[in-house]
């Protein structure tokens, strides 16, 4: 198994409880090895099918298929250059969805003008991005309540040279 057979597509409205189920199921098992258990518990309680693919906030989501089953998604806000969530579920982990994601969603932003791409990294994930490009900034905070905050890595990657998108021609050289 690997990222054959892997199928990438535009997340839609239906799959506001899909993306909730994958991302809880990533936390709970994934991130555990890098937080305190109430941290996980605290993180997965906030989330909620309805805060994915918000009206007010356009982003681009991508859901990965295996069969027809759910595997992972990512989303990006692709205007600014920030990857904002990127979950596998367990059982796929290590098997290549990861990586198809970022790759789909840093060409989204690429055909855009943003300048690099930066995270914020779950302590986790910080060798996943290290091993695709992205350099580690400095140490950062996800706010969760008053007495959570999540200890993470900002990261970032510079535009590749060879990504032209739509920057104006007197920045192309
Ligand atoms: C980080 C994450 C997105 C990577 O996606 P992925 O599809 O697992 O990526 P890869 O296929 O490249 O595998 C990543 C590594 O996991 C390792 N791995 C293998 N089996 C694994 C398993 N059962 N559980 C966890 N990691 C495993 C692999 O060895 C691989 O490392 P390698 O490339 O050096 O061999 C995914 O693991 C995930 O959802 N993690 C939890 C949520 C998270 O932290 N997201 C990032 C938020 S910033």
């Amino acid at each position: 198994m690997g990222a054959e057979g892997l199928l990438l597509r535009p997340a839609k409205e239906s799959d506001r409880r899909t993306l909730w189920r994958i991302h809880t199921r990533a936390v709970e098992a994934l991130c555990l090895r890098a937080y305190a258990p109430h941290e996980v518990s605290t993180w997965v309680r906030l989330l909620k099918p309805e805060g994915y693919l918000r009206p007010e906030r356009p982003r681009t989501v991508l859901v990965a298929e295996r069969g027809r089953r759910a595997v992972g998604f990512g989303q990006v806000d692709a205007a600014l250059g920030e990857l904002e969530a990127l979950y596998v579920v367990p059982d796929e982990a290590g098997h290549g969805v990861g990586p198809a994601l970022l790759s789909a969603l840093e060409s989204a932003v690429w055909r855009g003008s943003a300048p690099l791409m930066g995270l914020d990294a779950s302590l986790n994930a910080e060798h996943f991005y290290q091993r695709h490009g992205y350099a580690s900034v400095h140490a950062s905070r996800r706010p969760l309540t008053v007495d959570v905050q999540l200890a993470c890595v900002r990261m970032q990657k510079q535009r590749p040279a060879t990504a032209m998108g739509r920057w104006p021609a007197w920045r192309r050289g």
